[in-house]
């Protein structure tokens, strides 16, 4: 299996080549973690994950990957915080909401998504400053397979640079004046859509419901940014978002990249050939979507911008021709971030409501009592679905963690026990874990009850589903409000009824559930 993947990315090498690549990555891995084991603990005060003789969390880590390797963390000590070596890396888990929200808290001068400032190169005792790219970084972080996939883009950037783009984001979809004018499309789409469901039956059963939300939310996409709804359905788009996301939940393509960069195989910040594929396709689906942007503009002249030439222009950007480097940043990361947060929510939505009449019943009569729907009747007069949504959002974090990389030594002040955080170390945030502990959310922390957040946010409990502190999402509004106009639209038009199967979460780079799941739909009279 290790073999087929390496043969997968570095592509038309002889089987050969890619056994001695292997070989060499285990030594090199054999190797980083020896020096890392006859050194001292790298945080004294802390549990420390044992795993295996000689070559502690790695066999964990590759097996299991990140995302399982954290929750293991989660359940070591009592203090909310553990870590793991990892050849030369320690990877930190802060489960602590507390020192959490302190993490998430420190400027990007001190923890940024970056791989690390400072490194001991592998043939030299020099120790040198590098940053993202570096041939002799060995590095960790799914953001770095991201970036070399998508290019960059603010999931990286840091600084004034990153505020300034932050601000652009906000005021295009985090804003109700913003979203106030998408309202009408993602109505229209969300009808059209929903109406296609049964089509002129009066019933019918879905193979798989996420795959239906996630076209839903492409289909918004390209209606909302290029003015065309089939701007992002074509099946390449949710091929190729599936494989930026099994990439960067891998860590294998890190490992492999790190290691190709430590022997000269690949140029710093170049993607290897597979991955040059794959941003070739993002590239060639981007110039197929500016085409149909051009077309609607040159169509519609008098009509009010579509969403990626408002970022352009507030960028900078001119009102026609070429988009800016943020626009088509977005653009490129639209292709795999867009789909599954607002699919994600929908299918967990109708998993729930299956199990639970009482809830239906009421979001029901809610939705009864509003008639008509307008931007403001659904994001202020539905306090029932925006509870439900926001349980949802608890229970199954689309996002169930993050990471920060520690640039600059710095004390935890909130853990009890002293801790410093040195450079490089990679800081692992378990939202799920946060979410559903007992210790935060009391004996039905499992239990899915909208009645938590009846009444707003409860600032005394963690929820982060949308992140927290400097780098929090700068989307989630327009997010939100796609998934509860869709949920109104079909639960107006259908009764429904979840298949059982699959319906439990599988924790991967993004929570989804364990496999297809079937949904059956009938028109209501
Ligand atoms: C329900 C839907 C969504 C969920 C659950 C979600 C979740 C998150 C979370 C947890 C983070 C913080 C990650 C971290 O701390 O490292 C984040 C950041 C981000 N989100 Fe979202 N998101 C959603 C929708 C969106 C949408 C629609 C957009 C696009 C407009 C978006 C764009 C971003 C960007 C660009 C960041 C990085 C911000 C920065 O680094 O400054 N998200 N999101």
């Amino acid at each position: 299996m290790i073999a087929e993947f390496f043969q997968e990315c570095v592509m038309d090498s002889a089987p050969s080549v890619v056994a001695t690549a292997v070989l060499g990555l285990f030594m090199y891995l054999g190797f980083l973690t020896l020096t890392s084991a006859v050194s001292e603990a790298a945080l004294p005060n802390v549990p420390k994950l044992k795993g295996y003789p000689v070559l502690g969390a790695i066999p964990i880590y590759f097996r299991d990957g990140m995302a399982l390797l954290l929750e293991t963390l989660t359940t070591l000590g009592e203090d909310g915080i553990a870590y793991a070596q990892v050849g030369n890396k320690t990877l930190v888990s802060v489960h602590d909401p507390v020192m959490a929200k302190e993490v998430l808290a420190f400027t990007d001068k001190i923890a940024s998504r970056q791989e690390p400032c400072s490194y001991e190169p592998l043939f030299s005792t020099k120790l040198t400053r590098c940053r993202l790219g570096d041939p002799r970084v060995f590095s960790w972080s799914p953001f770095w397979t991201l970036t070399r996939l998508l290019d960059r883009n603010l999931f990286d950037d840091v600084g004034h640079e990153a505020m300034r783009q932050r601000g652009v984001y906000i005021r295009e979809f985090n804003n109700p004046t913003s979203n106030v004018g998408k309202f009408e499309g993602v109505l229209r789409v969300a009808t059209e859509h929903v109406k296609a469901i049964v089509g002129d039956a009066d019933a019918a059963r879905i193979g798989d419901i996420r795959h239906a939300a996630d076209n839903f939310a492409a289909t918004l996409w390209g209606d909302t940014l290029y003015g065309r709804s089939d701007a992002l359905t074509d099946d390449r788009v949710m091929r190729v978002a599936d494989e930026i996301l099994r990439r960067a939940g891998s860590p294998w393509p890190s490992a492999l990249y790190s290691f190709m960069l430590t022997f000269g195989l690949v140029e710093a910040g170049k993607p290897i050939p597979s991955e040059a594929r794959i941003r070739a396709e993002i590239e060639d689906l981007y110039k197929k979507n500016v085409q149909h942007l051009e077309n609607y503009e040159r169509s519609n002249p008098d009509s009010p911008v579509k969403t990626i030439r408002s970022l352009s222009v507030a960028d900078g950007g001119k009102r026609t021709g070429p988009l800016t480097i943020l626009a088509t940043q977005f653009a490129r990361i639209n292709v795999f971030g867009g789909h599954h947060s607002i699919g994600s929510n929908i299918t967990w939505t109708l998993i729930e409501l299956q199990k639970r009449p009482d809830v239906l019943a009421k979001l029901l009569a809610e939705i009864e009592s509003i008639g008509e729907i307008d931007f403001t009747t659904v994001t202020t007069k539905m306090p029932y679905l925006n509870a439900i949504v926001m349980e949802i959002n608890r229970l199954y974090p689309t996002v169930p963690a993050t990471l920060r990389v520690i640039e600059r030594e710095t004390r935890l002040v909130s853990c009890k026990k002293p801790v410093v955080l040195k450079p490089g170390m990679l800081i692992y945030l378990s939202y799920l874990h946060m979410h559903t502990s007992p210790k935060y959310w009391g004996p039905t922390a499992g239990e899915f009850d909208p009645n938590r957040f009846l009444n707003g946010v409860d600032k005394s409990k963690p929820f982060m589903a949308f992140g927290s502190g400097t780098r929090d999402c700068v989307g989630y509004k327009f997010a939100l409000l796609a998934v509860k106009v869709y949920l109104i639209t079909l639960l107006q038009t259908y009764r429904f009824k979840v298949e059982e199967d699959n319906c439990t979460p599988k924790l991967n780079t993004l929570l989804e559930t364990s496999g297809p799941v079937k949904v059956e739909f009938f028109r209501k009279t």
